[in-house]
């Protein structure tokens, strides 16, 4: 698009489009690597009267630093991974999207390199241009595995201030084991780097969570969301486990009262509920594999994936045709941009059964 000469938009962000996935109605909505199900109604409602009860004093900011959340968010943690973290070591956000944008806008800027390797995360360097923080691409393999020797090579040889890791991936969905990420910690705490670990999909991997090296590593930050395994897309709820220094950090950027009162309130309760809402996380694992399994016996490969989607490729079309394939037949998956690879999220076991058979349809 060209901009009005009145509009003072910052060059550098002038050829950029507004990030997001197609938003088509009418056809299933395999593309965003949300969770398909909805929530049980007793949490629907817990978090309604919850809600009931905060409107009365919506005259009121919220509470700025969300301290009740954030000690629920570290009991959750500490009840998967051992831990014992406290609100100290939490920061809150809306979404995951924003904790990386606070995390840049603290730690980033033209004087500090970030370090991503690719594919992965498309949001993480346009994040790094947003907040004018110079990006350095390093790769992952063919395969789409995180060499990490090399990745070793590439932090000593360019020095970042900031490392972003995913995994499990996204687009690819492998993970990198915690033994391999112990040492890019050690490896960017050299470089006095931060060795950001983007955890999104972590409740549907059997690798144990990275928030463990932290007690370690001061210079590791987990950054998580309730948007997936929670089944809490729409209310916005990301976090990170960090070190209290780096979360005072936090605080010094956020912008005041970021987190609403009905955000605040709602999340509390899914916590409360964090069984129910968690309930199909196995049952995803499953369709996973029963997915996989039809991508095999169309003749094609997937990636061997630890989150809630697969990327698949062998077909003979262009990745854009096979995309426009399936949303003829009422399927939405997610051309990535790699060319010859597509991402199908896994829904529930019906809306799967209907990308499968479209599948057969279009191999047949
Ligand atoms: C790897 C990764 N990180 C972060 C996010 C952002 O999640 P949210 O902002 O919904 O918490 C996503 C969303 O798809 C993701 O795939």
């Amino acid at each position: 698009m060209s901009w009005p000469s009145w509009l003072p938009l910052r060059a550098d962000l002038q050829n950029l489009s507004p990030y997001g996935a197609p938003q088509i109605d009418g056809v299933i909505h395999l593309n965003t690597n949300e969770n398909p199900f909805p929530l049980p109604t007793e949490v629907a409602a817990a978090i309604t009267s919850r809600i009931s009860e905060v409107a009365k004093s919506l005259n009121r900011y919220p509470d700025r630093d969300a301290m009740a959340l954030r000690t629920k968010l570290a009991r959750y943690i500490n009840g998967l991974s051992h831990t014992s973290f406290t609100c100290d070591d939490i920061w809150a956000a809306n979404g995951s999207n924003e904790i990386l944008q606070t995390l840049l806008l603290a730690c980033g800027g033209s004087a500090s390199l970030v370090l991503g390797f690719t594919p992965s995360y498309s949001v993480h360097p346009l994040i790094a241009q947003i907040t004018g923080t110079p990006w350095i691409q390093g790769n992952r393999t063919e395969d789409f595995e995180l060499d990490v020797e090399s990745a070793i090579t590439k932090i000593r040889e360019t020095s970042p201030k900031l490392v972003f890791v995913t995994t499990p991936n996204n687009p690819t969905g492998n993970l990198i084991p915690l033994s391999h990420l112990r040492k890019l910690a050690e490896s960017a705490a050299a470089e006095s780097a931060l060795l950001i670990i983007d955890e999104a999909y972590q409740e549907f991997s059997t690798e144990d969570s990275a928030v463990t090296l932290i007690s370690e590593f001061a210079n590791v930050v987990v950054t998580r969301t309730m948007s997936k395994a929670f089944a809490f897309a729409g209310a916005r709820v990301g976090y990170l486990i960090a070190r209290p220094e780096l979360v005072h950090a936090m605080l010094i950027v956020r912008l005041p009262y970021h987190l609403s009162a009905i955000t605040q309130a709602a999340a509390e309760v899914a916590l409360e509920h964090q069984e129910q809402l968690q309930a199909e996380v196995q049952l995803l694992i499953s369709e996973r594999e029963r997915v996989v399994a039809g991508l095999l016996k169309a003749g094609l490969r997937t990636i061997p994936s630890s989150a809630n989607f697969l990327l698949f490729t062998g077909f003979p079309q262009s990745s854009a045709d096979l995309w426009q394939r399936f949303l003829d037949r009422g399927v939405l998956i997610r051309d990535v941009g790699l060319a010859g690879y597509l991402r199908v999220t896994i829904g529930s076991p019906e809306e799967n059964d209907q990308f499968l058979a479209v599948l057969e349809e279009i191999a047949a």
